[in-house]
């Protein structure tokens, strides 16, 4: 069974209920103050119909009834009459008597010059003797006994009660009123019917409707959050696991993306130096190397281009090992400079014999410990150098290292003036395969993999790397380490430095 006949059974059960309680009431209301369980039936025509008068009014016309049958002429007498006047009007009704046509008593309670008109005509058998009537706004109850004098004349006596206006329009509406509120509780109950489908079941087709978008694979679209009840927070939960889905489904196609891209970049860095490797391999066999010098120079070229396939190949090793982050971090504590002084030892031949100046910049007086894995930030700095040696173009070559230290972190300067780096490249060299000279036949050599490396390298230590750069003038790259805590230097991931380009 649906929500929405659930609830339209449970509003109508409701609805007859308080009709219920509300007949129920009233009947119980009627018995009460009548006393009589049958007197409901009559209820209403018994209380303002057959029974005007109050009770006190009531009496004293029994008592006016009980003198017309015995003594019918002492309804003549003016001093009784006027004594049963004066009780009536303490209770604010008055007396009339007629006989024939002619008035033989009239109360002055009422003032009412047109009282005679309206009162009924003479009915000996007094069939009707309670009733209502009115004279323009004014409304009137009365009880009256009909009989007939000592001499046969005719007489009527009427006890007369004005009532108030408001009572007589209610009596007068009465079936009406009843319908009315009735139709009210019937309209309230529907409107309320309205309302809770409206709010429950609206939202919860919507988010039925969303769950098939999702099934069909559109996650495309926004829920309305407007609501903050229950099913609004259910709403808000289910918006969040579609953005949640959705990111995630982006994620996975770029992931497909990359890796498709990545295939295609290893094929065609592979396929490069194995078709000359092939070419060569052909002179060979071909008898194109006929002498022994030929031969050496072309074994010699074998050589390097097996050299570089198997430099590439550790490259992309390292670099997906350190993307599915599969090669743990060592750290220890390295004493920065020092650390930096061995680099430059270890590179001092290699770089004397290019004509290159490798000394420091800035060199702290006493020496820094950060918290680093020795053998990769080794690597990291490897890259870089060898970045700047590669893309060197001056003839007065040099390479600065510097070092600054704040009180949790070392940030590491290398500095060339070589041939710098074009703002449109520079957003991108940390990407892996990048390289700025679009041709991968350079004579430069590289894959692209060198700084991705070490920003991996950087990133696994918790620091941040990034460049500045001038084309033709030099480029500089930064890279931070966390600074030794006294306590031994614990590695958290937290980041230096907001506006790094790394
Ligand atoms: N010091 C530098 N001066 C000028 N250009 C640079 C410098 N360092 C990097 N680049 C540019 O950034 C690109 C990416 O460098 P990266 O080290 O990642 O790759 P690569 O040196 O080309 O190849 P690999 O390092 O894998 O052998 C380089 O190809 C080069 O164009
Ligand atoms: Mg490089």
């Amino acid at each position: 069974m649906s929500i929405r006949i659930k609830l339209l059974l449970s509003y109508t059960g409701m609805l007859l209920v308080s009709l219920l309680v509300f007949a129920l009431t009233a009947s119980l209301f009627t018995i009460a103050a009548t006393g009589d369980i049958h007197s409901f039936r009559d209820f209403y025509k018994v209380h303002y119909q057959l029974n005007p008068l109050t009770e006190e009014e009531e009496s004293i016309f029994l008592e006016l009834k009980y003198l017309a049958k015995n003594e019918p002429d002492e309804l003549m007498n003016q001093e009784l009459l006027q004594d049963y006047d004066f009780k009536l009007k303490t209770v604010r009704a008055g007396l009339y008597v007629r006989r024939e046509s002619n008035q033989v008593f009239e109360s002055h309670t009422f003032n009412q010059p047109e009282l005679e008109e309206h009162l009924p005509p003479y009915e000996l058998d007094n069939h009707h003797i309670r009733d209502t009537f009115n004279i323009g706004e004014r409304f009137y109850a009365y009880a009256k006994f009909d009989f007939r004098y000592s001499d046969g004349a005719k007489g009527s006596v009427y006890v007369i009660h004005e009532r108030s206006p408001f009572g007589e329009v209610t009596r007068k509406l009465l079936p009406m009123i009843v319908v009315l509120l009735i139709g009210i509780i019937v309209i309230a109950n529907a409107m309320l019917y309205r309302w809770i489908t409206r709010s429950v079941v609206k939202p919860l087709n919507l988010l039925r409707s969303s769950t098939e978008h999702i099934v069909e694979g559109n996650l495309l679209f926004a829920l309305d959050l407007r609501s903050k009840d229950e099913i609004g927070l259910l709403n808000e939960a289910f918006e969040n696991m579609r953005k949640r889905l959705y990111e995630s489904v982006q994620l996975r196609l770029q992931d497909e993306e990359n890796r498709k891209e990545l295939i295609s970049n290893i094929s065609h860095d592979l396929r490069t130096p194995i078709t000359n490797i092939k070419g060569y391999i052909e002179g060979i066999r071909d008898g194109v190397a006929d002498t022994p010098e030929k031969m050496d120079k072309y074994v010699n070229i074998i050589y390097s281009k097996t050299i570089d396939l198997d430099k590439l190949v550790d490259e992309l090793f390292l670099y997906s090992k350190l993307d599915l982050k599969q090669i743990p971090f060592l750290f220890e504590n390295v004493s920065i400079v020092s650390f930096l002084d061995d680099c430059m030892d270890e590179l001092h031949y290699e770089m004397e014999e290019k004509g290159i100046l490798l000394k420091w910049g800035e060199r702290p007086s006493r020496d820094i410990e950060v918290v680093a894995d020795l053998e990769k930030l080794k690597r990291a700095m490897l890259n870089i150098i060898g970045n700047a040696q590669n893309f060197m173009n001056k003839k007065d070559k040099f390479i600065l290292i510097s070092v600054q230290a704040s009180p949790e972190w070392v940030t590491v300067e290398i500095q060339d003036n070589g041939m710098g780096i074009s703002s449109e490249d520079l957003p991108h060299i940390f990407e892996r395969f990048y390289r700025a000279e679009r041709s991968r036949n350079s004579s430069t050599g590289g894959s692209g993999l060198g700084l991705a490396i070490a920003r991996q390298i950087i990133e696994g230590h918790g620091g941040s790397i990034w460049v500045s750069s001038e084309l033709g003038v030099g480029t500089s790259f930064y890279f931070t380490l966390r600074r030794t805590k006294d306590l031994g230097g614990t590695h958290t991931d937290d980041n230096p430095d907001s506006d790094h380009r790394g």
